[in-house]
């Protein structure tokens, strides 16, 4: 019988060199540090240049993830790569695939938003579920920088750039302890990065259209208001699918959007601050990369131990949401 149960046994991180604190934005946006630090928590983020890429970044964070787990990339069976800014629309996980060396792995792109990783992380779950799946690769990478207005001081603030990873294996004990997704299209308006084309006449009365991707907008108080309703439900939903109280967990490992955010979901929730963990300061909001760069970060700093348990949710674009509570290492 194959081990169906599954553990989390690797972590790795990559984020670009160049940082751009709250100060430098003032040149381009009528801003200010104290604005930003009040509003968000953040001081700072990693903006890529142009000879980095997504794939490269998410290439960086899986070595060391892999390192963690102690297994080597021709081991993996699966790479999942969540991230809304590819290298190529045609998706970036085969790039992954080749830089890594992993060629036993099939590998594609999934697309969530700043959902990703958590909807990336249940996807992987259920490939080792069901036995087909023994080692499995879940990225969160996003390259936002590319795709922001920056002129546009409500959302070119907010954004930063960079990559996460977790190795994800069979195991005879089950870790992911429980989870819950959710999707509302009805919002979709809220949060965007949409194309938008013109007409082409491509032969007589037969038009295509031509455009390209427009830069982010968003509805920032409309999206607070859902992530400060939507964010506790859906952790305690999966907490009750897990079978534990909102006292056993260790860690509330939130997407980095705004410090407020995570503040307030942990005061309705009732989880103490020292249990919240926040890297929003140096980081911004990195997307779908925010949940697996902060899980990294606390795993190396000694603060996150074997066999902690972690709440983790993920919001934003579609919109989307989704929680997994689950136990660290092997
Ligand atoms: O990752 C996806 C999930 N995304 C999120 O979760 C984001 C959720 N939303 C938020 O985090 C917050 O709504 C923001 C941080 C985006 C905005 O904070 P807010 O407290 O909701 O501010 P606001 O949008 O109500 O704006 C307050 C004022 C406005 O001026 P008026 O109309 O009161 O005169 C804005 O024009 O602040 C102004 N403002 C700024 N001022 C200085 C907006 N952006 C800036 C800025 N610097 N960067």
């Amino acid at each position: 019988m194959r081990n169906t149960g599954i553990a989390i046994t690797g972590s790795g991180c990559a984020v670009p060199s160049a940082s751009v604190d709250n100060q430098a934005l003032t040149a381009l946006v009528e801003t200010s540090d104290e604005w930003i630090t009040t509003r968000t928590g953040i001081k700072k983020r990693r903006v890529a240049n142009n000879s980095e890429s997504l794939s490269q970044l998410a290439a960086v964070a899986s070595l060391k993830a892999i390192a963690m787990a102690g297994i080597s990339a021709q081991d993996l069976d699966l790479i999942l790569l969540t991230t809304s800014t590819p290298d190529d629309l045609f998706g970036s996980a085969c790039q992954v695939q080749q830089a890594l060396g992993a060629n036993r792995a099939v590998a594609f792109d999934l697309t969530a938003a700043c959902s990703g990783f958590i909807f990336g992380m249940v996807t992987a779950a259920q490939y080792i579920r069901t036995g087909v799946y023994q080692n499995v690769l879940v990225i969160g990478a996003d390259i936002l920088s590319r795709w922001l207005d920056w002129q546009d001081r409500t959302t070119c603030v907010l954004f930063g750039d960079g990559a996460g990873a977790v190795v994800m294996q069979a195991s005879s004990s089950d870790k992911l302890l429980g989870f819950e997704l959710r999707s509302d299209g009805s919002q979709n308006h809220h949060l965007n990065l949409a194309y938008s084309g013109q007409n082409q006449e491509l032969t007589q009365g037969i038009n295509i259209s031509k455009g390209n991707y427009q830069a982010v907008t968003m509805n920032g108080k409309e999206v607070y208001r859902f992530a400060a309703q939507k964010v506790p439900e859906v952790i305690d939903k999966a907490l009750f699918r897990a079978n534990i109280t909102v006292d056993s967990i260790d860690w509330l490992l939130l997407h980095q959007a705004n410090q407020r955010i995570l503040d307030t979901v942990a005061q309705r929730l009732g989880i103490p601050e020292h249990k919240v963990i926040s890297n929003l300061a140096n980081y911004g909001n990195t997307s779908a990369a925010s949940i697996p760069i902060a899980l990294d970060e606390a795993v190396r700093a000694g603060q996150i131990k074997p066999n902690h348990i972690i709440a983790a949710s993920g919001f934003g674009a579609g919109l989307t949401w989704g929680a997994a509570i689950f136990q660290w290492g092997k």
